[in-house]
């Protein structure tokens, strides 16, 4: 626990005081001089969770709706696309209580971590009804492979935050997940969590903002 708390900690430290990036091309120039190669999904927006996985070549995007996979190498080369949609209830639910159903009542994926040698959590707000997935990812390179297994849904409460427009700051120790979000849906319970792996599940106390304040202008911790 101390150890991952301290890793947060470096996040809400280091996000207060951010080191000048080395080198800083603008879009033009990239454009201009080093070949950009774009990759756009149809019908998504907002690519929030990204998860540079080297040891299988790829990148991994969180978007509204949608999860991609795309190669380290080539950006236009064997990318994979995932649906990952709310269940119309839950989008109903959540026109119910007044969130807009084209905009907000969507699943927005919000992290990602490499969880083993052949699965990648994913945690996504799913219509104000925060959930995450395992998915399968293969573990050989040349034979990319992005699938959920529906069977693994897990609840992503203190997980992924509910509002699309919060973040969640969060860093999976071994198979542990620590996570740093809005745990309610008013978004005002700032909490910390651990979840998943073989203990109960644990969080600081409610509604006590000293041990998180907010987290909207947070960076994800990297283990
Ligand atoms: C990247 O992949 C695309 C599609 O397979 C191919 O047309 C293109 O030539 C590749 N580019 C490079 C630099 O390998
Ligand atoms: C990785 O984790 C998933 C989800 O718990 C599990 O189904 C899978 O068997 C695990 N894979 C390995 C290689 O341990």
């Amino acid at each position: 626990m101390i150890a991952a708390l301290v890793l947060l900690w470096t996040a809400v430290l280091g996000a207060a005081s951010p080191s000048p990036p080395r080198l800083r091309f603008s879009f033009q120039e990239l454009q201009a001089q080093h070949g950009l190669r774009t990759f756009r999904l149809a019908r998504t927006c907002c690519y929030e969770a990204l998860l540079v996985d080297e040891e299988r070549g790829r990148l991994f995007v969180g978007a509204e709706n949608h999860v991609a996979s795309l190669s380290l190498d080539n950006i236009s080369k064997r990318a994979k696309k995932l649906a990952w949609p709310a269940p119309v209830e839950w989008r109903e639910e959540c026109n119910w209580a007044g969130k807009d159903i084209g905009t907000e009542c969507m699943n927005f994926v919000k992290l990602l971590h490499a969880y083993n040698r052949s699965h990648v959590l994913a945690c996504g707000t799913g219509a104000f009804h925060p959930t995450c997935a395992f998915l399968e990812v293969g573990h050989r390179p040349e034979e990319p492979v992005l699938r959920l297994d529906p069977r693994r849904l897990e609840d992503g409460k203190g997980k992924s935050p509910y509002d699309p427009r919060h973040r969640a700051a969060s860093v999976l120790v071994g198979e542990e997940l620590y996570s740093g979000v809005a745990a309610d849906l008013m978004g005002r319970d700032f909490t910390i969590f651990r979840s998943l792996g073989q203990r109960p599940s644990l969080r600081t106390e409610p509604h006590d903002s000293r041990w998180l304040n907010g987290v909207g202008h947070l960076l994800p911790a990297r283990e």
